[in-house]
């Protein structure tokens, strides 16, 4: 809050008009005063009146009795001070005020000073044993010199307080942020830095509207709360021009390096209304190191990704080498495996993993004689029996390691029939994995709608009618239904004419 704002909100109340010394940019410390004797709090104003501690003056609000403290300190809090007298309405009712505070508001930051012209009536050692205070005054040994330096210890310890609590609520929130960055499933760097930036917002107190800018291409906008992340802007400029310094900015500006050991992978740069007081940059810089290691997971976790990727794409490539028929029947088959898994209410992630699989159903067609697989017309049965061959050659080729083992699946069980009737091993309804059940509508589709060495094209109504004959023989019910759907929905119309 600036300091305009918190003199403007104290005087709405109707309380006496704050005393201050205006220092622009620092808002001054608010002190409650809390006496039924007016001339105490005249006093009061008259030897504060020059106060200075940490380059901000004091604004001081007067209540004349307990019961307008409380009132006060409900619809106003942010108090660093309050001197409170003991006797008002009550004997008590400065003590009891001091009760209200720390357990009903529960404000344990705010200093509290009991001064008291009654001695007696609360005395010193019972006050201090039995109350959450912070000092405790005779009214008649408070000189101008002494309440000065009693109320300056008073607004350091409260600093101080306000300083260790911002930590702690800074290191919380990065403590709180490194598990989301490890744990939560990372799909993209877009997501990553939405993460970041929210955690920033948080830690830097940093308004609406401010804005953040990584260096290699991404900025984010807060407005209201809301994040808007934008990929890709500011990269070509930032790329031609050395990365700012930090000398170079203003004070609304901060630049900090993202490092990882002695590689600078981008650069972080934040615009902020105002100054960054040192705590936040502290915990900025910290946090930023996370942010480097975290990425640098994250790029690790991609490239491994991609290796992956590449790696089942060489297989396939290998693959159609051999058979020059299977070449645009392995994009289709991802395709539809891909669409058909989705139709069927699997999560994209699956789906995803099952049509990149299915690129390897036929791998074991690399162990299959050339003379067999291109041979331009139907296969004897010796033919047949070595071509059924593939299924185990995939299985076998593929290795059961976690990775693979859905294509693994894909390629041994794609020949399993639902009745049991199948190849390889002849297992039947959900013996077959899911990922293998979907494959086999797919291939069998795939391959009635194309011309083979040994067949012509079926029409587009033929074929479909041919996979509904089969549901519960060959395949399963669930699946073709599935199909169905993506049919009657003009999937597959759509798909023959882009590739035929
Ligand atoms: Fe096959």
């Amino acid at each position: 809050m600036t300091s305009e704002k918190r003199t403007l909100q104290l005087k709405s109340k109707g309380q006496t008009t704050p005393l201050t010394v205006e220092n622009p940019g620092q808002p001054p410390w608010p002190v409650l005063v809390v006496d039924d004797d007016a001339d105490v709090i005249t006093i009061t104003r008259l030897n504060l009146r020059h106060f200075s501690f940490g380059g901000r003056s004091l604004s001081l609000v007067a209540a004349s009795s307990a019961a307008q403290a409380r009132q006060i300190l409900q619809t106003s809090p942010g108090f660093a001070l309050a001197l409170i007298d003991v006797v008002m309405e009550q004997d008590d009712a400065g003590l009891q005020l001091v009760r209200f505070i720390r357990e009903t508001l529960c404000d344990h930051k705010i200093r509290l000073i009991i001064r008291t012209g009654q001695p007696g009536l609360a005395p010193e050692r019972y006050v201090i044993d039995h109350f959450d205070i912070d000092d405790y005054k005779e009214k008649s040994d408070l000189s101008a010199q002494k309440l000065y330096t009693t109320v300056r210890s008073a607004l350091k310890s409260y600093r101080d307080l306000t300083t260790i609590d911002m930590a702690r609520q800074g290191l919380e929130t990065i403590l709180g942020a490194a598990p989301r960055m490890y744990l939560h499933p990372l799909d993209s760097f877009e997501e990553f830095y939405s993460g970041v930036f929210t955690q920033i917002l948080g830690l830097c107190h940093l308004g609406a509207q401010s804005t953040v800018r990584i260096a290699n291409g991404f900025l984010a906008m807060f407005h209201k709360n809301e994040i808007t992340i934008k990929a890709g802007v500011g990269e070509a400029r930032l790329e031609k021009t050395t990365p700012p310094v930090q000398e170079s900015l203003s004070a609304t500006e901060t630049v900090i390096p993202l490092r990882i050991r002695n590689e600078t992978i981008g650069m972080l740069y934040l615009e902020h209304g105002q100054p960054l007081d040192p705590l936040a940059l502290h915990l900025l810089r910290i946090f930023t190191g996370q942010v480097c290691v975290a990425l640098q997971s994250l790029r690790v976790q991609q490239e491994l990704r991609q290796a992956h990727t590449t790696a089942v794409q060489m297989l396939s490539e290998a693959a159609e080498a051999k058979d020059a028929n299977t070449g645009e029947h392995i994009q289709r088959i991802v395709l539809l495996t891909r669409r058909l898994s989705l139709a069927m209410g699997i999560d994209a992630e699956t789906a995803e993993r099952y049509a990149q699989a299915s690129q390897l159903h036929d791998i074991g067609k690399i162990g299959i004689p050339d003379r067999i697989l291109n041979k331009p017309g139907p296969l004897d049965q010796t033919e047949f029996a070595e071509i059924t061959t593939h299924a185990r050659i995939g299985g076998m080729i593929i290795k059961d390691e976690k990775n693979f083992g859905v294509a693994r699946d894909i390629a041994l069980y794609h020949h399993e029939k639902w009745d049991g009737s199948g190849y390889p091993e002849g297992l039947r309804g959900e013996e077959i994995p899911l990922p293998a059940r979907i494959v086999s509508v797919v291939d069998v589709f795939d391959a009635l709608v194309n011309c083979r060495p040994y067949k012509a094209a079926w029409s587009l109504t033929e074929a479909v009618n041919e996979i509904r004959r089969l549901a519960g023989r060959s395949f399963d019910p669930r699946v073709v239904e599935a199909f169905c759907r993506l049919h009657d929905e003009g999937m597959f119309a759509e798909l023959i004419q882009t590739t035929h």
